[in-house]
């Protein structure tokens, strides 16, 4: 391996962090803790290069956006199409409803679509609706469930409340269940019968610093009629894996139907756009709540996602990325048992989550570190995310390097066990 540099990002973050209070924020800061590299330069497919020059096979996709493969050119040559008529205007643009078609076509759940910035605008929006057409409070969600950074939803995260930014009073209506865990959301309802305004949830759990977990069988259609029962409005939360699993929700792949789904991350391979799509039932409330936000018409990015949707159906994209996801997880896991590791793989394929199994935290992160010096740019506590753009050529490297940096780890003994 040549000599890894990356003292031009590091030049970067301290100029940064003179005019940006630490430097990097958000979940991007997560790459300040770690070695590797902080800035890029460029990004083309599945690929990005820092800005030393490093060259990386990319398995974060800009923790969602990219589904498609960076700089697309279909995607990339619909928006400039659209800024070159008109991005933000005084007028909604036509492009508004061509998106709302097509979303409202490929998204079973779907009977009408309102569009933000990031997947926060969408649940926000969703627990919002869900309120107004119910009349009720309480907001039942899972417990390490992510939905962004408004203070109803900061309010549970298990942070020091500086960190949170919040108060008591913003998570009072908030109350929250296991994943997979039916019982525990039964007895919420008769605990606060004729007050639980919603249950939102992602498709499947997909935490940090943990293991993913798939639904059980049969817990979906349980949840779906618990809410049905109980005139509980159910919302799908599909910023994260919406797109990735089925292009018609992820809702489908599991077997039932939500009220309200929200979208983000992906629907536009990373121009910023957001969608909250729902039933006709809720129509009326959605029609009511005041949703919006200075950028929300620009026209740009929804033209960029009414060709990204078409791309991905044109693409089979969900199922592509699921094969290329498998055969990735099958490779990993391969190259770690030659090297005598075990590798877990877990959550959906085109989302996996991985962790160094019988060997302590510390070393699964230097693992991971090997792997991102050498040009494989994984995440240790995040799940990470399958492009259409990953080749074949790709996976081939990627187990290269990988079954590197297990040698570079040593004999799997000479880490403490846990
Ligand atoms: C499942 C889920 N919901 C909501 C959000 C919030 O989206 P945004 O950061 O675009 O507001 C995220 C972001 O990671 C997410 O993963």
């Amino acid at each position: 391996m040549q000599t890894y540099d990356t003292s031009e990002s590091i030049s970067l973050f301290n100029r940064a962090r003179e005019v940006i209070p630490g430097g990097i924020y958000g979940h991007y800061a997560a790459s300040n803790k770690r070695a590797g590299p902080r800035y890029f330069s460029r990004a083309e497919g599945a690929h990005f290069w820092d800005v030393d020059g490093n060259d990386y096979i990319d398995y974060m996709c800009a923790y969602g956006p990219n589904i498609l493969g960076y700089n697309n050119q279909v995607v990339d040559e619909a928006a400039q199409a659209q800024y070159r008529l008109g991005n933000t205007v005084s007028l909604v643009a036509p492009i508004t409803i061509e998106l709302a078609e097509v979303l409202v076509d490929m998204v079973t759940a779907a009977d009408w679509a309102l569009f933000g910035k990031n997947g926060g605008d969408s649940t926000g929006l969703a627990v919002r609706i869900a309120r107004a057409e119910t009349g009720r409070r309480k907001v039942v969600k899972v417990t390490d469930g992510y939905h962004g950074v408004a203070p109803w939803m900061m309010a549970t995260m298990d942070f020091e409340s500086a960190r949170t930014g919040t108060v008591p009073e913003d998570g009072a209506h908030i109350l929250q269940v296991p994943w997979n865990d039916t019982d525990a959301f039964e007895q919420l309802i008769g605990e606060h019968k004729d007050d639980i305004a919603c249950f939102i949830s992602s498709p499947y759990d997909h935490p940090t610093m943990r293991d993913n977990e798939l639904p059980d069988d049969g817990y979906w259609r349980k949840m779906e009629k618990l809410c049905r029962d109980n005139g509980i409005v159910l919302i799908v939360d599909d910023v994260r894996a919406g797109f990735r699993i089925n292009l018609a929700g992820s809702n489908v792949a599991y077997g039932f139907t939500p009220d309200l789904i929200c979208f983000g991350k992906a629907i536009a391979n990373g121009y910023p756009l957001s969608a909250l799509v729902g039933t006709d039932a809720l129509r009326e409330a959605a029609t009511k709540v005041f949703y919006t936000g200075t950028q929300f018409f620009n026209a740009a990015p929804m033209a960029a996602a009414k060709a990204t949707l078409l791309e991905l159906q044109r693409a089979n994209a969900a199922t592509k990325i699921t094969e290329t996801g498998a055969a990735l997880n099958e490779g990993l896991v391969r190259v770690a048992s030659q090297q005598g590791y075990e590798l877990i793989a877990s959550g959906v394929p085109a989302m996996p989550f991985y962790r160094l199994a019988n060997v302590p935290t510390a070393a699964h992160f230097a693992w991971v570190d090997e792997c991102v010096k050498r040009g494989v740019y994984f995440l240790g506590y995040h799940n990470h995310f399958v492009s259409t753009a990953h080749t074949q050529a790709d996976l081939g490297r990627t187990f290269e390097i990988v079954n590197d940096a297990f040698i570079a780890m040593g004999d799997p003994g000479s880490h403490q066990t846990v």
